[in-house]
Parts: C-alpha cells; structure tokens; sequence
C-alpha cells in the first residue's frame, strides 16, 4: 500500500500497477504544480507522449481531480497524484524527469521579477526535494522570473552537492515557439518550417532572438526586425494584457513545455542530433548561465554552441541582455545564499 492517491491501483484486481513498476518502457515523468493553469495541461499532453510510461501529477491543490480526469484518456503513461507537501518526497522518488511549473504567474503591470518573491520560495522547496529523492533527473524550470529561478535551483543542488549543470534547464522553448510563429507570419511561410534561435534569458530584453540566424536563410527589413524583435520580447506581456488578469500563457506554454520536456527525453533515449535553446550554466559568456542552443543526450546538455556571427543590432542587444541577466542571476544566487 502507498499514501499517493491511487487512482489506477485503488482495486486490488487490477494490473496497472504491476505494469507501472515491472519493465514497461519509457520515463517517468513528474509534473510540479500540475493542478496550474500551465500544468493542467501539459499534464495532458504529456499523458499522450509515448516515451512517457509513468506520469507523476504533484500539487498543494487540486491534484486529486486532475489526475482522476487525465487518469482516464487511453494512453499508455501510468497516471498517479500527490497532494501537498507531505507527498513531495513520493512523487520525486525514481523520477527521469521533472517538469516545474509551480508558482504564481503575471497580472498586468507585472514584470517577471515581480514574482521573485513568491516564486524563489516555491522553486527553493521543491528543489530540495528533488536533491534528496531524485538527485540524477533531468529538471526543466518554468516557473518565473527564469533567470533568477535556474540560478536558485543550481544553488539548492550545490548546497545538497548534488549540481549537475548538465541536468538543469530554464524553459525558453516559448520564446523560440514565438519567434518561429510570428517571423512565420511575416514571411508567409508555414511555422513548422521556421526556426529562430533565442537567445539569452527569459524577460523582456534578454530575450535576444538571432534573425540573423533564422532557418531556411532569409533577410529582413529594418522595420520587420524591429517589429519582430519587439513582439518576440513582449510577446508574454501580449497574452498576459490579453487575459486581463486572469494569468497568462498557459496553453501556449504547455505546448511549448511538452516540446521541450520531449526533446529532452528523446536526448535521454540516446536519439542523435536533438538540439533546442534553454536557459543553462553556460561560458558561452562571462556569465554563469545563459540561454543559447544546447544538444540533449543521455546525460542532459551534451554540448552548448556558440552564438555564432551575431549582427550589429544583435550585438547591441546582447549587450543589454547581459546586463540585465547579471543581476537576475545575482538575485537567485543570493537567495539561497542568504
Ligand atoms: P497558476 O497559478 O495557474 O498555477 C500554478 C500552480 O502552482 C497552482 O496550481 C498552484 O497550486 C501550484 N503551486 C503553488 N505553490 C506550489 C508548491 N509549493 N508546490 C507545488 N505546486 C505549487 O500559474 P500558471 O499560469 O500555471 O504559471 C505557473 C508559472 O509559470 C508562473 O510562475 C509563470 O510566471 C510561469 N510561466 C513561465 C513561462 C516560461 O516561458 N518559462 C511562460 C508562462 C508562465
């Protein structure tokens, strides 16, 4: 018997359990605010990916309904809840991967970092979980502000002795999702043949897009460089207006996620070639993380590129990037310092 709510093993007679622990192939996977406007779906949709055979669902709210509902869809991942702090520990343990959506999300007039101090604690304990019950997954961070929160679980993981820069990823999957959508737009081409390098963090003027660097090669106006640049860094504050008040990106982000959370799998699975832009411990600049293109493996970040030529507008906003960044990460580092 197990104190998690059992939703596939609450009858004796059934199998499922059997098959949860004995071979089946896949990861488990564990969502961290899972019962969220982001979680609740991404939860969806990571019950449909068949590299995923167990499917851990943990909240301090409403966790039992949304695994009861997701519980239900005829997948193949294994679905069970943990409700509250005190079935933490049971939802981390054995765990590949952990995706970390908990916390509070924006309201007009908010940056980011207006959510540092609710979020900084939040990220802080469910990462010490992780040091203790699932030291060697592989952490994907999207609760914001993300350039102080990557920076707070690094520190966590140090404090535990259990950091492994290869393992810890801030979420930028929504930046790059944005950018393919809107130069698509501007281009007249179909999205799923675009692909735009982001750079740098995950807020406003960190978020540097390469349009230099856009795939299949192409060349912008001035004007459009500036529009696409614009809309790119504010296009979270477009969809948090938008839902005046009532949050902001969710599906959009959870669609983001779940590309993200399966690249990250597929490099565990030992595919080849699997490259995607996160926020990571990085020398790609003189700071100690930064967001750019990394390849994912059997050990999480494999190998991060170099930025490559960068323009002279990019240049520029590098520059402003950076600055910024270096005090987000600051903030993050002294958090768990203090
Ligand atoms: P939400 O408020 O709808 O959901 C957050 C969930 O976290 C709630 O279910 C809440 O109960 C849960 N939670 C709170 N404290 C917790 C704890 N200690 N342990 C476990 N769960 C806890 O917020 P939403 O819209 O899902 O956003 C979540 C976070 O994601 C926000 O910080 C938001 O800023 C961030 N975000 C990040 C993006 C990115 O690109 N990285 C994009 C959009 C949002």
């Amino acid at each position: 018997p197990t104190n998690h709510l059992q939703v596939e093993g609450s009858c004796n007679i059934w199998r499922a359990d059997c098959r949860a622990k004995g071979g089946s192939p896949g990861f488990k996977v564990a969502i961290l605010g899972a019962a969220g406007g982001i979680g609740q779906p991404l939860a969806m949709l990571m019950k449909m990916n068949p590299l995923v055979s167990i499917l851990h669902l943990y909240d301090v709210v409403n966790s039992p309904g949304v695994t009861s509902d997701i519980s239900h869809m005829d997948t193949g991942a294994v679905v069970r809840g943990f409700l509250g702090q005190q079935q933490l520990e049971d939802a981390l343990t054995g765990m590949d991967l952990v995706v970390i959506p908990a916390g509070v999300p924006r309201k007009p007039g908010m940056t980011r970092d207006d959510l540092f101090n609710i979020n900084a604690g939040i990220v802080k304990t469910l990462c010490e979980g992780i040091a203790k019950c699932c030291p060697n997954a592989i952490v994907n961070v999207i609760s914001n502000p993300v350039n102080s929160t990557v920076p707070i679980a690094a520190e966590v993981f140090k404090k535990a002795g259990t950091f492994d820069p290869e393992r810890l990823l801030g979420v930028t999957m929504l930046d790059v999702v944005r950018a393919n959508t809107f130069v698509a737009e501007v281009l007249g081409l179909d999205p799923r043949e675009v692909n735009v390098p982001v750079v740098g963090g995950h807020a406003g003027v960190t978020i540097l897009p390469l349009l230099s660097q856009v795939k299949p090669p192409c060349s912008f106006t001035q004007e459009e460089i500036e529009y696409l640049t614009s809309r790119i860094q504010n296009g979270g504050t477009e969809v948090v207006e938008a839902k005046a008040g009532a949050g902001s990106a969710t599906l959009s982000m959870a669609y983001a996620a779940v590309k993200f959370a399966d690249a990250c799998l597929r490099g565990l699975r030992g595919d080849a070639g699997v490259v995607e832009c996160a926020f990571v411990s990085s020398q790609v600049t003189e700071l100690p993380f930064f967001a750019s293109k990394v390849r994912l493996g059997r050990n999480g970040v494999e190998e991060i590129y170099a930025l490559g030529p960068l323009n002279a507008h990019e240049r520029v906003g590098l520059e402003k990037a950076k600055k910024e960044l270096a005090s987000s990460i600051e903030k993050g580092v002294s958090f768990v310092g203090k």
